[in-house]
């Protein structure tokens, strides 16, 4: 099975219809859609998802924000597609984040940075169980795969 991230399009940008434009960055890119829910994610998931940073400052505040509204919630797969769709992304604050990713094209806040995505596959795969169950996740080939994804070969310089 290739690789998998959770994304989630956060509670900003559901109430900014930006929904759509940020599903097709990844579309475009050739990433394969494998499982989608729209959700009000319930205080204890939100705090599991975000327990790492429980002694932060921010964490009160961002389970606040990803309970206020509905997520989509998102599964995509494609051989490193943590890493992949982490540069999709941008860096963390909306505010520093590059032009031409996500978080640096659409907005400029701290916390309302639009999307998540997980930061390896170790926690993708924690993650995805906390939001979906397996028959959730639907098991499909792309037809232009083969024309989106050559087999990696690595030199050694
Ligand atoms: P983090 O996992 O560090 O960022 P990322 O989403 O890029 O993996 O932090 C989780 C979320 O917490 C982040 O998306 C926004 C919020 N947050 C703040 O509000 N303030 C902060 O100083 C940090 C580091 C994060
Ligand atoms: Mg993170």
């Amino acid at each position: 099975m290739a690789e998998r991230t959770l994304i989630i399009i956060k509670p900003d940008a559901v109430q900014r219809h930006l929904a759509g434009r940020i599903i097709a960055r990844l579309e475009r890119k050739g990433l394969k859609l494998v499982a989608a829910k729209l959700m009000q994610i319930p205080e204890e998931v939100a705090r599991r998802h975000y327990a790492a940073h429980r002694d932060q400052p921010f964490f009160e505040p961002a389970v606040k924000f990803m309970t206020s509204a509905p997520s989509l919630l998102m599964v995509w797969e494609a051989d490193g597609i943590v890493d992949m769709a982490r540069k999709i992304i941008g860096s963390t604050f909306g505010y520093d984040a590059q032009p031409g990713t996500i978080r640096g094209d659409f907005g400029c806040s701290q916390r309302y940075n639009l999307i998540h995505g997980s930061d390896s596959p170790e926690s993708a795969e924690k993650e995805i169980a906390s939001f979906f169950s397996p028959d959730e996740i639907i098991d499909y080939d792309l037809v232009d795969s083969a024309w989106l994804y050559s087999p990696r070969i690595s030199s050694k310089k």
